[in-house]
């Protein structure tokens, strides 16, 4: 058994401080690019008392960040409790597509939760429908839910903008004012597609559009997590996720994912190295995680170009995966 120092760092020196946790795969959308974090198929989900042990495991070994992710968390009734079952941590907070956010919104923080960052890939209804199969009225529910998560205090509330060519890649500029308007309270992520389901046919030259936000940055910030810079255009922030042939990205990257199903998954494009810990016991955790930890291994790296010519797709059988 390793120090608790060094647990949760792999042999590239990257040490996990995040967790990013799939609360279900299911969804009340159907978004045409959508990478399900790569995981699709309904199984069991975990139970609240297992992801609290893996927190509790992680948070003992220097974790100090949790994200929810689904499918669509908010399908979870009992998200609240979830939350209220986790340690002391320093960020929590929930990815979702913001449908079911208006009515949750104040649980969701009394309950623990710090922030959250909302899917929204345009403000035009049609287009909208288009992208989630849903109907042009639930981008309504979407706004009113951003509106309740900032009077919630579940700021900064991110909106996550995946960039698709031919549907929404005029819209920055529409966007960066929606989130000026909100003075303060919201965060613009813009996010090269991966090619997932269409993904593919939606790519665009990301890295073109982001040189030309840093041309009219007032300030550029880096962060620590895949190195994402992030853009104040005339008082509005706006971060870039480019995480393909990225080699910079995964080389920063300190999280750990647990799929719905309670695996642990070292990675969003891997799928043969996953490990079950549903039937562990508690005292058994830190030896999975550990053994996780050593099978992350960076998706893109500037020596393995064969990674890049394999192009981007899933490795491995989900089913064969633990
Ligand atoms: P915060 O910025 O801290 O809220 O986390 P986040 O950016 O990971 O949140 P979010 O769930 O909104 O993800 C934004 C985009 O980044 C999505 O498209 C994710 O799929 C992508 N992303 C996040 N983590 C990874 C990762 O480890 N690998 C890859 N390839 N993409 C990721
Ligand atoms: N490429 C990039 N981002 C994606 N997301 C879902 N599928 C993809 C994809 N193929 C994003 C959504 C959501 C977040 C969890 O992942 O925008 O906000």
């Amino acid at each position: 058994m390793k120090s608790s120092k060094d647990l949760l760092t792999d042999r590239f020196g990257r040490t996990v401080t995040s967790l990013r946790i799939s609360l279900t795969n299911r969804c009340n959308l159907d978004c045409i690019y959508c990478h399900s974090e790569g995981d699709e198929g309904a199984r069991d989900e975990m139970t609240v008392e297992m992801i609290a042990q893996i927190v509790n495991t992680a948070a003992k070994f220097g974790v100090k960040k949790v994200k929810f992710s689904g499918g669509e968390p908010l399908l979870r009734k009992d998200f609240e409790d979830i939350l209220r079952a986790l340690p002391q941590l320093k960020d929590v907070s929930v990815t979702t597509n913001g449908v079911l956010l208006k009515s949750r919104a104040h649980t969701l923080k009394e309950a623990g939760l710090d922030r959250v960052n909302v899917s929204l890939d345009t403000l035009d209804p049609e287009k909208y429908a288009y992208i989630t199969h849903g109907r042009p009225e639930d981008l309504n529910e979407v706004l009113e839910g951003i509106e309740a998560a900032i009077d919630a205090g579940l700021t900064p509330v991110k909106i996550n903008m995946v960039l698709l060519k031919g549907i929404n890649e005029n819209e920055i500029d529409d966007m960066l004012e929606f989130v000026r308007r909100h003075s303060g309270d919201l965060v613009l992520q813009i996010i090269q597609v991966m090619d997932f389901r269409d993904g593919a046919q939606y790519n665009l030259d990301a890295e073109k559009i982001e040189k030309e936000l840093e041309r009219h940055a007032d300030e550029i910030k880096m962060r620590k997590m895949h190195h994402r810079k992030s853009y104040i255009i005339d008082g509005a922030e706006v971060e870039f996720v480019r995480p393909i042939e990225n080699a910079e990205f995964c080389a920063n990257c300190n999280r750990l994912r647990i799929t719905a199903d309670g695996k642990l998954k070292p990675c969003l494009l891997v799928n043969n190295n996953l490990i079950d810990f549903t039937n562990a016991e508690p005292e058994e955790l830190p030896e999975l995680l550990r053994t996780s930890i050593e099978r992350r291994i960076p998706f893109y790296m500037d020596s393995g170009k064969e990674r890049i010519i394999e192009k981007r797709t899933i490795i491995g059988d989900r089913e064969n995966g633990s």
